[in-house]
C-alpha cells in the first residue's frame, strides 16, 4: 500500500514530515560557499541514498512478478485439508519468477533455468512453493548446492561466467544429466514467463482430515502454450532488451491480458514411496505420468502488477518452510536444507523483522514470539514474552507424532540416498532425449552442448563431458563430440553453459 497521496501534499517533506525547504539547492554560506552541517534535510537525503539497496539474492537476483489469485475447481479433499486447496477456495497470491545465476542488471534471455516462486497468502497462514521451471534438479544433497551455484556464476579472478567451471562441476556431479539435458533443451530459454510451466519439483506430503498422508508433486501447464527462443533470437534479445521478461509480465497484465496456470498434482499413496522403481524423494527424478497421473486442482491467474518493484518484488521473501495444516514436506535432503537456507537468506538481505514487511505479512492474526529485533514495526504489547506464561497469551504445545512426519530409523551416517531398483543418474536424462525430444530437439542439444563445451572447456573436463553424454544416450554424446572435435558447431547463447 503506497503511503503517498499526491493530491494532499504540496512540494516535498523530510522523513519526519515536516516540509522540506528544497530539492534542488542545498545550504550555503552566500552563493558559491560551503555547504552548512545543519542542512538536515540534505544530509538525509544524501545518508539514505547510500542505504536504498539491499543485498540481491544470492541465487536467482534478477527477477519479477504479479499478483494473482488461486482458484481450486476440482474437489481434492481426499489428499489434503488444506484450506487453499477446498473446492471453490480462491485464494489471493504471489507469484515471481528469475534467472537463477544471473545478477540484478543481467539479461533476462540468458540460457538459464527459470525460477517459480509462489506466495498463498491463504486463511491458515502463508503458503509459499518455490520451484523453477523444470520438474527436476542438478543435485540431490543441499551440502552440494552452494558448490553448484558458484560454479555457474563468476571466477574468482577476472569475474568472467566460465564454461569450464561449469561443466566442471556438472561432468563431477553425474547426476545433474537430468536438469544439465532440460536446460540445454528448450526450457533454457522460455519466450516469457507466461509461455513457460511451473514444477514444485520437490516431493511434498499432503494429509487429510482423516490424518492419512499421501505424497504430491505440484504442475502448473501454462495456458498460454509452451514457447521458446533460438539461440540467436535469444542472444539478439539480451543485447537488445535485457528485461523483455520482466517487461513482458507488466505489460500484459497493465493490458488486460492475465496468465494462466493449469494447477494439477501427481499423488503416491504413502506406502508406495519405498517400493517406488525410482526413490521418489530424489529430486533428480521425476515420477512416470503412466505410474502417476496428472490431477487437476484448479486455475492460477495474475491480474494485478505490483505499484512498487522494491517494496513489493525485491522485499518479498519466499520460503518452502512456509507451509500450512495439510501440507508437509518429505524426505527429500534438498528440501529439507532449504527449509532452513530462505528464511535466514532473507534476515541477512531484508532484515530481522522481514515477516512484517506487507507483502510478506499472512492476512490472517500472528501471535509469534519473535521478539524486538531491528524495525520491529507490529508488537503485541504488554502480553508476556516468554512461554509458559500465567498473563493469558496462547502458545503451542502439541506432543506426539507430528501430523506430517514420517518414518525414520537407522544410525547416523553421511551418505547417498538409497537406491531404488531403476535409480541411476542418466536413465530419465536419456528416456528425455530418446522419448521425448523429437529429431529437431534433438539436433538443436547436439548443437547446444557442442557450442557451449567449444566455450573454452579444457581437458580433462572436456573429455569427462563426452563421456557424460555418451552416458546419457551413445548417438547424440557421439555426435557432440564429432561436432566438437570438428569445430562445426553453431554460436550459442550467452547463458549457463554459455561463454
Ligand atoms: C539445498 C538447495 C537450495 C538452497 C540452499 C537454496 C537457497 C536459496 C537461497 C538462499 C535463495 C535466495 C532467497 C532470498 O534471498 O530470498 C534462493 C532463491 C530461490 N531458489 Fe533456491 N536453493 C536451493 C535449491 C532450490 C531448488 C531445488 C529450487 C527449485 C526447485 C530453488 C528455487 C529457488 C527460487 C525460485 C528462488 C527465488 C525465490 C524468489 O523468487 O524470491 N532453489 N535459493
Amino acid at each position: 500500500m503506497s503511503s503517498l497521496d499526491k493530491n494532499s501534499v504540496s512540494g516535498s517533506t523530510t522523513g519526519s514530515g515536516a516540509s522540506a525547504e528544497s530539492d534542488r539547492n542545498s545550504l550555503t554560506i552566500g552563493a558559491d560557499g560551503p555547504i552548512v552541517l545543519h542542512d538536515v534535510h540534505f544530509l538525509e537525503q544524501m545518508a539514505h541514498f547510500n542505504r536504498e539497496k539491499v543485498p540481491e539474492r544470492q541465487p536467482h537476483a534478477k527477477g519479477s512478478g504479479a499478483f494473482g489469485v488461486l482458484q481450486v475447481t476440482e474437489d481434492v479433499s481426499k489428499y489434503t485439508k488444506a484450506a487453499l486447496f477446498q473446492k471453490g477456495a480462491s485464494t489471493e497470491m504471489l507469484a515471481r519468477f528469475s534467472t537463477v545465476a544471473g545478477e540484478q542488471g543481467s539479461p533476462d534471455t540468458w540460457r538459464d533455468v527459470r525460477g517459480f516462486s509462489l506466495k498463498f497468502y491463504t486463511t491458515e497462514g502463508n503458503y509459499d512453493l518455490v520451484g523453477n521451471n523444470t520438474p527436476v534438479f542438478f543435485v540431490r544433497d543441499p551440502m552440494k548446492f552452494p558448490h553448484f551455484i558458484r560454479s555457474q556464476k563468476r571466477l574468482p579472478d577476472s569475474g568472467l561466467r566460465d564454461n569450464h567451471m561449469q561443466w566442471d562441476f556438472w561432468t563431477n556431479n553425474p547426476e545433474s544429466a537430468h536438469q544439465v539435458t532440460y536446460l540445454m533443451g528448450e526450457r533454457g530459454l522460455p519466450h516469457s514467463w507466461r509461455h513457460m510451466n511451473g514444477y514444485g519439483s520437490h516431493t511434498y506430503m499432503w494429509v487429510n482430515a482423516a490424518g492419512e498422508k499421501f505424497w504430491v508433486k505440484y504442475h502448473f501447464h501454462t495456458r498460454q502454450g509452451m514457447a521458446f527462443f533460438s539461440n540467436a533470437e535469444a542472444s539478439a534479445m539480451a543485447g537488445s532488451d535485457a528485461d523483455f521478461h520482466r517487461r513482458d509480465l507488466f505489460e500484459a497484465i497493465a493490458g488486460g491480458k492475465h496468465p494462466e496456470w493449469t494447477v494439477s498434482i501427481q499423488v503416491m499413496p504413502y506406502a508406495d514411496a519405498k517400493s517406488y522403481r525410482f526413490n521418489p524423494f530424489d529430486l533428480t527424478k521425476t515420477w512416470s505420468h503412466k505410474d502417476y497421473p496428472l490431477i487437476k486442482v484448479g486455475t492460477m491467474t495474475l491480474n494485478r502488477n505490483p505499484e512498487n518493484f522494491f517494496a513489493q518484488i525485491e522485499q518479498a521473501a519466499f520460503s518452502p518452510g512456509n507451509t500450512v495444516p495439510g501440507i508437509g514436506l518429505s524426505p527429500d535432503k534438498m528440501l529439507l536444507g532449504r527449509a532452513f537456507a530462505y528464511a535466514d537468506a532473507q534476515r541477512n538481505r531484508i532484515g530481522t523483522n522481514f515477516h512484517q514487511l506487507p507483502v510478506n505479512q499472512p492476512k490472517v492474526p500472528v501471535n509469534t514470539y519473535m521478539f524486538d529485533g531491528q524495525m520491529a514495526y507490529q508488537h503485541s504489547g504488554s502480553a508476556p514474552v516468554y512461554v509458559p506464561n500465567s498473563g493469558g497469551r496462547p502458545w503451542a504445545d502439541s506432543t506426539g507424532p507430528a501430523a506430517d512426519g514420517w518414518e525414520a530409523d537407522g544410525a547416523m551416517v553421511r551418505s547417498a540416498y538409497t537406491l531404488h531398483a531403476e535409480d541411476d543418474d542418466f536413465g530419465q536424462a536419456g528416456t528425455l532425449v530418446r522419448e521425448v525430444f523429437n529429431d529437431a530437439q534433438r539436433a538443436a542439444l547436439v548443437d547446444q552442448v557442442a557450442g557451449s563445451l567449444l566455450g573454452g572447456v579444457r581437458s580433462p573436463v572436456l573429455e569427462r563431458a563426452f563421456g557424460y553424454w555418451k552416458s546419457v544416450d551413445a548417438d547424440v554424446g557421439r555426435r557432440i563430440e564429432e561436432k566438437v572435435r570438428t569445430g562445426a558447431a553453431g554460436k550459442p547463447a550467452e547463458g549457463m553453459g554459455e561463454s
